[in-house]
């Protein structure tokens, strides 16, 4: 079992709250960091400070959630060690991790209703990184090999 913060911004309040009674109900430890109010806010906080959470080790994973996920993603990946993805099919969910080793999953909330949504979370929890060949591509990601 994971250990997993969830963030989002107003415009997927009530979807990240049902990721996480699902992922809780997996078994999961939860770190639900908000917002809870749904006053309008800034994406980029919250993409931001969820990811500083799975850089420093303090999460193993994290996702992320806002209208249609781009905006939080792209914040999320501009701390340096995060990976994240924005997935609308189960595929792509499984694959980030198997392939990409991506440790943030990001999901839109006005993209994709919450049945799909969730059979989503499910697919990138179940999923482990391949290594091998993958590794030597993650690698090169994150700069370390030419
Ligand atoms: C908020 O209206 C919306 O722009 C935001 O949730 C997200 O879709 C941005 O990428």
């Amino acid at each position: 079992m994971a250990r997993i913060v969830l963030s989002s911004d107003h415009a997927a309040i009530d979807l990240r709250q049902a990721v996480a009674s699902y992922a809780t109900a997996k078994g999961h430890d939860v770190i639900d960091i908000g917002p809870t109010t749904p006053e309008s806010t800034h994406y980029p906080v919250h993409g931001k400070a969820a990811a500083d959470k799975v850089a420093s080790g303090d999460c193993d994973l994290g996702i992320v959630l806002c209208g249609t996920g781009q905006g939080i993603m792209m914040a999320a990946n501009k701390v340096p060690g995060i990976r994240c993805g924005v997935c609308t099919d189960t595929f792509s969910a499984a694959m980030i991790r198997a392939h990409n080793d991506a440790n943030m999953l990001a999901i839109g909330a006005r993209v994709v209703g919450e049945g799909l949504a969730l059979e989503i979370v499910d697919a990138f929890l179940g999923a482990e990184f391949e290594g091998g060949r993958h590794a030597t591509r993650v690698a090169m990601i994150e700069g370390e090999t030419a």
